[in-house]
């Protein structure tokens, strides 16, 4: 049965205009905050940049995707590279991930609300989430029209509170907008 969410983000990868070759910067910046063995997940992993990197890194890493697309072309570059991704075409909202499962999760550039109690619970103690996405606040047109995925002020803090917050980033429109880090929010959170 088709399902609104694949079939468009499947017309989005087949038309070329999306799939990121860097890992989100939260990952690149913090990857020192990586444990160096365990597993990891690249939540909504598009076509798995960041799941790359943490398979590099050494991680059991699994990466879950709801288009057929993202996860094909991720399993192609697994391949290429040699690496072993577990990938699994999944629509994360139906089938959250299990508890206690993940001692990483990575989510960039998606939100759902709801989802983050689930995320949150499938962390395995002393496991981190890696989060960045987009908020209200920007400096320029990149990301989402729709403010309903964008985060409001200090919102992924909020949505992450029951986490031990190790990085939170969010500079807004504050001073010279042409420097920093703008348009997004990053977090690093650790289960307590
Ligand atoms: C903006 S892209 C970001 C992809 C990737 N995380 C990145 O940073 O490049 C959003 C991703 O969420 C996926 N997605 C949307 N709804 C989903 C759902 N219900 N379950 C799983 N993935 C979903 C889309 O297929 C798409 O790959």
């Amino acid at each position: 049965m088709s399902h609104p969410d694949a079939d468009k983000w499947n017309a989005v990868y087949q038309s070329g205009k999306h799939g990121r070759d860097e890992p989100v910067r939260i990952l690149k910046d913090y990857a020192h905050l990586l444990p160096k063995i365990g597993t990891a997940l690249d939540l909504a992993c598009g076509t798995g940049a960041n799941a790359i990197f943490l398979a590099q890194h050494g991680l059991q890493t699994s990466a879950w995707d709801v288009s057929e697309q993202a996860i094909n072309r991720l399993h192609e570059s697994a391949i290429q590279l040699g690496l072993k991704i577990d990938t699994e075409i999944r629509d994360v909202i139906v089938k959250p991930p299990e508890a206690n499962r993940f001692d990483v999760i990575v989510v960039s550039y998606f939100l759902e609300r709801t989802l983050i109690p689930y995320i949150i619970d499938a962390l395995h103690m002393n496991g981190l989430l890696f989060y960045q996405t987009f908020t209200r606040e920007r400096v320029d047109d990149t990301g989402p029209t729709n403010d309903g995925y964008r985060l409001a002020e200090n919102e992924l803090l909020k949505l992450c509170g029951n986490l031990h917050i190790v990085i939170y980033r969010e500079e807004g429109m504050i001073g010279d907008t042409a420097y920093g880090f703008r348009n997004e929010a990053m977090l690093v959170g650790q289960r307590h």
